[in-house]
């Protein structure tokens, strides 16, 4: 959701920023602008639409010059996808040009305040009044005038900002949204995430909320909105370029769903001994006395992290035996929740930054709960703000759709159950037993994913329906749950995904002739229950597409297609059971000739409530 990079330095910095935003291109947006200083004068040009577009018209008018500079890409929150709303922003007296990711809350009071004073708006924007907030506090320091409009400022922002009347001068600050400036040689490189640097430099310094920074080519300076000055630390970037590179690959989803195994093979590494039933999580080592006494388990997550939460409460039940529940971050964060003495907040997120997250993971802490994460991006603001907690390492996810962050957050929750389990009741055969089971899931991945052909296939017989169903129950109800959203994400199409038992009481009324649904049918303690299911759905004419244990061959005679997947325990069957509708997702997306890794209206990181 929103990308910004901005440049200081000694080249002419159009093709730089350009090529950085591209890389924040996944994050989802709607428009996009760039802004420069050249001969002490800003230049802006804005357009609606892919990045492509204001390349377009960028080389119409010859180019932009300029070694200033910045760039953004919008997804609308305040006004529509026009071009008068596309950043950069500027004001109507200093010559001030703002890019801005967050949404600041108190716009309208300010905005009328402004007006008052006799400035113009051209946009419907919240960003557009801090950059008239900056130029009306302006006294000749840019950085003074940002820290000073920051302070009158509630809500979350990462912003860049330039001045014609500074012309080698970037200030940049963040609370709430992510920020961090790239340190190279001479030059700086600011970005939301560390794609846009990395091709520049590894070094970076990663801002804390209510930092600023004041950058020119020949340094640069940190302090706080009070301007109280702050040392920094420079982070060494762990990414490399090939990571956020497609490859041979057609779509960055494709290549993430074809890199699960060694995904996960990353995040195994070094974190259990099978012979000796023993898991090894460093990120909780310190909090183990505390965390052993947990009465209860609180999992948080929006979206494909709230369906890995809701596998991790039949996890923590099952194998740890702690009372667990899983809900939406954004209806815990409001309902007043009751946390009990001993209770473990559990964040899961890929980005770390999903403001509903964040938020629900604040207001559990505030109420004494002891907070962990389930995270992929290392350093990310949940990941600063958690207890403990233990990353994902499954590389950066840049498809929208999230697919093997969704198997890494399985798996992490996984280990955490059997971390916990193994130290409250659990004998060291059986979590080793299960520990060499779990080993096994990437070799039994890399069967299904040569599959792909057959996959392929079974959808393209069903691809130009418009209603889908996925339903599962116990431990791959969620991932039923995930099915559907992978599918409605990036095909458009509407599914539905419950619990197999819950279709009889209303969306049966949904099933007619052909309807495709798709039952996780593996061998597991419900499968005589979910066999009874999908005899309900063929009485009425639906077509159903089973996912099903290898060997099973009598589920032939109750479904149209078969997905086969090998035999695993049933609670680590979601990391095998979602792999196929992945596979089913990606190949009805294609078909239908959409844009896999730009999906309408998604963004990858939600970073507003
Ligand atoms: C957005 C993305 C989803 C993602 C959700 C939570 O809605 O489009 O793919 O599952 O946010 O994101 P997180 O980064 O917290 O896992």
């Amino acid at each position: 959701m929103c990308g910004i990079v901005a440049y200081v330095g000694s080249k002419h910095c159009q093709n730089i920023l350009i090529e950085g935003i591209k890389r924040l291109e996944y994050r989802g947006y709607d428009s996009s602008g760039l802004a420069t200083l050249h001969n002490g004068k800003l230049i802006i040009t804005r357009a609606v639409g892919r990045v492509a577009s204001l390349e377009d018209k960028l080389e119409a008018m010859g180019g932009q010059p300029g070694t200033v500079g910045l760039v953004h890409t919008r997804w609308a929150t305040h006004g529509g996808v026009t071009e008068f709303n596309a950043h950069p922003h500027r004001d109507d007296r200093v010559g001030i040009a703002v890019v801005h990711n967050g949404i600041i809350e108190n716009y309208a009071a300010l905005k009328t305040l402004l007006e008052e004073k006799g400035h113009k708006f051209s946009s419907q924007t919240d960003t557009e009044v801090l950059a008239m907030l900056i130029g009306e506090l302006y006294e000749g320091d840019l950085e003074s005038a940002v820290q000073a409009a920051l302070r009158e400022v509630t809500g979350a922002y990462a912003i860049a900002v330039i001045c014609e009347r500074e012309p080698e001068t970037l200030v940049v600050a963040r609370k709430g949204s992510p920020l961090m400036v790239g340190v190279g040689n001479g030059e700086y490189v600011v970005a939301s995430d560390g794609a846009a640097i990395i091709s520049h430099t590894s070094q970076a310094i990663m801002l804390d909320d209510y930092n600023v920074v004041k950058i020119t080519p020949k340094g640069f300076r940190t302090s706080t909105i009070h301007n109280v000055p702050v040392t920094h630390k420079i982070h060494q970037l762990e990414l490399e370029l090939e990571e956020i590179e497609l490859g041979a690959f057609s779509h960055f989803m494709q290549k993430e769903i074809f890199e699960q195994p060694k995904a996960l093979r990353n995040t195994f590494r070094g974190r259990f001994n099978s012979d000796e039933g023993r898991v090894i999580l460093g990120g909780l080592a310190d909090h183990a006395k505390e965390l052993v006494k947990t009465k209860r388990v609180v999992l948080l997550g929006q979206g494909t992290a709230l369906h890995a939460a809701m596998i991790g409460r039949y996890l923590f039940e099952d194998l740890a035996k702690i009372p667990s529940t899983s809900e939406f971050a954004s209806e815990f964060r409001y309902r007043n929740p009751i946390i009990e003495e001993n209770t473990v907040a559990i964040a899961v997120s890929q980005s770390g930054e999903t403001a509903d997250t964040l938020a629900a993971l604040v207001e559990a802490k505030d109420r004494g709960a002891v907070t962990m994460g389930v995270i992929n991006v290392v350093g990310s603001t949940m990941a600063r703000e958690t207890d403990a907690g233990v990353y994902l390492r499954v590389g950066p996810e840049i498809g929208v759709a999230s697919t093997k962050a969704f198997v890494g957050q399985v798996a992490v929750l996984t280990m955490m159950a059997l971390w916990l389990g193994r130290r409250r009741f659990m004998g060291a055969n059986d979590c080793g037993d299960l520990l060499r089971q779990l080993n096994t899931i990437p070799d039994k991945m890399e069967q299904i994913l040569s599959l792909d052909a057959q996959v392929k296939q079974i959808t393209e017989r069903y691809v130009e329906r418009e209603n889908w169903l996925f339903l599962g129950r116990g431990y791959n109800y969620p991932t039923a749950m995930e099915g559907a959203l992978k599918l409605k994400e990036i095909s458009y199409i509407h599914a539905e995904g419950m619990p197999a038992a819950e279709m009889k009481h209303g969306p049966i009324a949904l099933i007619n002739e052909g309807m495709p649904a798709v039952f996780i049918a593996n061998r597991g303690k419900q499968y005589e229950k979910v066999m009874s299911n999908i005899q309900e759905v063929r009485a009425r004419g639906g077509h159903v597409i089973a996912i099903a244990t290898e060997g099973d061959n009598e589920i032939k005679h109750y479904a149209e297609d078969v997905m086969y997947i090998p035999d695993i325990p049933e609670c680590l069957s979601p990391l095998l059971a979602v792999v196929p509708m992945q596979m089913m997702a990606y190949h009805a997306a294609v078909l239908r000739g959409h844009d896999v890794d730009k999906p309408r209206n998604l963004a990858k990181s939600v970073t507003v409530e």
